[in-house]
C-alpha cells in the first residue's frame, strides 16, 4: 500500500498533523461515534459484497479528522490512497493524469474539494458515475470525443465549506458525513492518547487544561500538547511530570485563555463590542476591520464562537452575546437583548 502525495507543493506543511499521533484504525479513533457507526456498516457491507466503496464526502471544520478518516477508510478496505487537493488540479489534463494512474479499488482523496474549478468538475462527473473519462481530441469541426475507461475507484472528498460545492457534484457522493466538534470527554481521551504516544507524563489536571482549551478540535489539542512539551522541557526539565501550573504558563505564553480563545478570537469579539456596540455587523465589515479574510473567519473562528454561545448570527449581521461581554470583562449594554432579536 502506498501513500503518495500527487502534487508535492500541496503537501501538508502542518507539523501538528503528525503521523505518529494520527489514529490508523476505526477502533483507535476517538469520538464521532455516530459517523463511525455508519462508516463501519458501510465499509463492512462493501467488504462482504467484495465491492468498491461508493464516493464519500466528508465535511466539517478544520482539524476535526477528515484526512485521518480518509486514511482509515483506505486501511480498513486494504486499498491504496492517493492524495491531492482541489486547488492543485487546475486543468482537465491534471485530473486525467491522476485518474488514469489509479488502480482498481484505489481511493483518490481530494482535500478542499470546494476549490476544484467548475470546468474540472464536469470532467469528474462521468468519471465518478461511469468510470469513464471523455477526452476531446482536435479542435473545431473535426474535434472528436474519445471515451477512456477508468478502473473502479472511490473519491473521498473533504471540505470545510460544503455550501460552496455545486449541487451536481455533491449529489454524486453516495455517502456524506459531517464531522462535529468533540465533547470534553473525547478531547481528554485524545490528549491522553497523544501524550502516551509522545511518551509524556502529564498530571491529570494538565491533560484537562489542554483538552479544555483546544476549541473542541483534536488537531489543536495535539498542537498545544507539543507546545506544552517544549515549554516544560525548557522551564521545568527536572520534573518527572508536566504539572498543571507549567501547562497553564505555556498556554498563557501562547496567548490562549481559559476557554481556548486566542488573540484573533478576542480581537474579533472586542471589535464587535467596541467598534460596533455589540453588533449587528456584517461579516465583510468585520473581516476588513480586524484584517482577517472572510473565509478564515467563517471556517476557523466563527464556528467555535457560535458553538460556545459568544456570537450569534442575525439577519443583519453578527452580534456579541452577553456571555462574550462577561468573558471579556465588559459592561453589558442594557439594550443588548433587544438588538439580538
Ligand atoms: N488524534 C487526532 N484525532 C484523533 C481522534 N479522533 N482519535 C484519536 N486520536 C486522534
Amino acid at each position: 500500500m502506498s501513500d503518495r502525495v500527487i502534487n508535492p507543493t500541496q503537501q501538508r506543511t502542518d507539523t501538528a498533523f503528525d503521523a505518529t499521533l494520527r489514529p490508523t484504525s476505526l477502533t483507535d479513533y476517538i469520538g464521532q461515534q455516530h459517523l463511525k457507526d455508519n462508516l463501519a456498516v458501510f465499509l463492512g457491507a462493501a467488504r462482504q459484497r467484495n465491492e468498491v466503496i461508493e464516493h464519500v464526502l466528508l465535511h466539517g471544520g478544520p482539524g476535526l479528522g477528515k484526512t485521518t478518516l480518509a486514511h482509515i477508510v483506505a486501511k480498513e478496505m486494504n486499498v491504496n490512497i492517493r492524495v491531492t487537493s482541489g486547488a492543485a488540479i487546475e486543468r482537465a489534463g491534471d485530473l486525467a493524469a491522476i485518474l488514469t494512474n489509479l488502480g482498481e479499488g484505489d481511493i483518490l482523496f481530494i482535500d478542499e474539494i470546494h476549490r476544484l474549478p467548475r470546468t474540472i468538475e464536469e470532467v469528474l462527473y462521468p468519471a465518478m458515475e461511469d468510470y469513464a473519462l471523455d477526452v476531446i481530441i482536435g479542435k473545431g469541426p473535426s474535434a472528436r470525443t474519445l471515451r477512456l475507461d477508468l478502473p473502479h475507484f472511490t473519491i473521498i472528498g473533504a471540505t470545510t465549506r460544503v455550501s460552496l460545492l455545486s449541487a451536481p457534484l455533491r449529489d454524486r457522493f453516495g455517502v456524506q458525513y459531517k464531522l462535529e466538534f468533540y465533547t470534553p470527554e473525547e478531547m481528554t481521551q485524545i490528549v491522553k492518547r497523544s501524550a502516551q504516544l509522545l511518551q509524556l507524563q502529564l498530571a491529570a489536571p494538565a491533560l484537562t487544561i489542554i483538552a479544555s482549551r483546544a476549541r473542541s478540535t483534536p488537531r489543536i489539542a495535539n498542537r498545544l500538547l507539543k507546545r506544552v512539551r517544549d515549554y516544560a522541557q525548557v522551564n521545568d526539565s527536572a520534573a518527572d511530570m508536566i504539572s498543571d501550573t507549567i501547562t497553564d504558563q505555556a498556554l498563557q505564553l501562547l496567548n490562549i485563555d481559559q476557554l481556548g480563545l486566542d488573540a484573533v478570537d478576542r480581537k474579533l469579539l472586542t471589535t464587535i463590542i467596541e467598534n460596533f456596540r455589540g453588533g449587528p455587523v456584517g461579516i465583510q465589515t468585520l473581516a476588513a476591520t480586524i484584517g482577517e479574510d472572510i473565509a478564515a473567519l467563517e471556517t476557523v473562528y466563527e464556528p467555535f464562537l457560535l458553538q460556545i454561545g459568544f456570537l450569534t448570527r442575525t439577519p443583519r449581521g453578527r452580534m456579541a452575546t452577553e456571555a462574550a461581554y462577561r468573558h471579556l470583562n465588559r459592561p453589558v449594554p442594557t439594550d443588548l437583548q433587544s438588538r439580538l432579536l
